[in-house]
């Protein structure tokens, strides 16, 4: 597996792979790779001959008060991971070469209505972040397919809506949620969690679980339902952001003729700041 990071290599060796008729395929991710990720690059691997996975903490996804400094790096084990599951190209690009010299001088994607949404209320600008860098590396890479997660079933969701408005030839895969034995779904940030946090964390899964359970014992109530799932959240030690039935295309709140539903949550353990959802069918 090749390291590439600058642009203009990472476009070379990318356009002589087009030549050879080879189907492109780009996981997106800031690194710190666990099994969640590698499931999205093994799915590359098996649609697409050659698969890209980028390594970039964006800066412009992360308010003013978040993690940006601490976000964890761990480039070598990271290649190394990639390397197993088949990664072809691996682009690791520094910030100076994806914006210059000041990344908040940048021209900005944004998506409207869906940014504003749920974890858009609480994060500024984040959505608009992640729009503007998956723009850039949609250009960089003019991949065949893309490959995204749907722990973070918002975000997947807005690539798609950009993907739609701006007309792009790019196919997007969204892969299931990868969880830990416990139920929690695995993420970079779960190492912020103490000892004891950590045991109180696969809640926020069985939470989403009990409610899916009272819908489908027909319990539309869906405004109650939510009012509920905060309440369970804050008595075992969470702080709840939201806790949301929403139509599962729209992510308006759901009302009970809608078929497909995504429940989602937000909520903080601690620093810790973990997002789950559950998808399903009512009828
Ligand atoms: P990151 O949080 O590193 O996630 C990279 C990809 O891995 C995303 O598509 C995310 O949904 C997926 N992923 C994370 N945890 C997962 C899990 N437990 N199961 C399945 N997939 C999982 O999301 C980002 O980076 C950034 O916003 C990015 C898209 C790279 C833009 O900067």
């Amino acid at each position: 597996m090749e390291t590439i990071t600058s642009i203009s290599e990472l476009r070379k060796l990318l356009d002589d792979r087009r030549i050879t008729e080879q189907s492109i395929g780009l996981v997106p991710t800031m690194g710190n790779l666990h099994t969640g990720h590698l499931k999205l690059v093994k799915a590359a691997t098996q649609s697409c001959s050659f698969v890209t996975t980028t390594i970039f903490v964006n800066p412009l996804q992360f308010g003013a008060d978040e993690d940006i400094t601490t976000y964890p790096r761990t480039l070598n084990e990271d290649q190394e991971k990639l390397i197993v599951a088949g990664c072809h190209c691996l682009f690791a690009p520094s910030v100076e070469e994806v914006y210059g010299s000041n990344p908040l001088t940048s021209t900005v994607i944004h998506v409207p209505g869906i940014s504003e949404l749920h974890c858009g209320k609480s994060r500024p600008g984040h959505f608009a972040g992640v729009a503007t860098m998956v723009s850039k590396l949609f250009n960089i890479v003019r991949p065949d397919r893309a490959f995204f997660g749907l722990k973070d079933y918002q975000q997947y969701l807005l690539i798609k809506q950009l993907v739609n408005d701006l007309v792009l030839e790019i196919e997007i895969i969204g892969i299931e949620i990868e969880r830990e034995p416990d139920g929690l779904a695995m993420s970079s940030r779960n190492a912020y969690l103490t000892a004891e946090e950590r045991k109180i964390a696969p809640f926020l899964h069985a939470c989403l679980n009990d409610v899916a359970g009272a819908i489908l014992n027909e319990d539309r109530d869906y405004r109650k339902l939510e009012k509920e799932g905060v309440k369970k959240l804050q008595e075992a030690g969470f702080k709840p952001e939201y806790f949301s039935i929403c139509h599962a295309e729209t992510l308006q709140p759901a009302n009970s003729e809608d078929s497909s539903i995504v429940l989602m949550v937000a909520a903080t353990l601690g620093i810790c700041r973990l997002i789950d959802n559950l998808r399903m069918q009512t009828s």
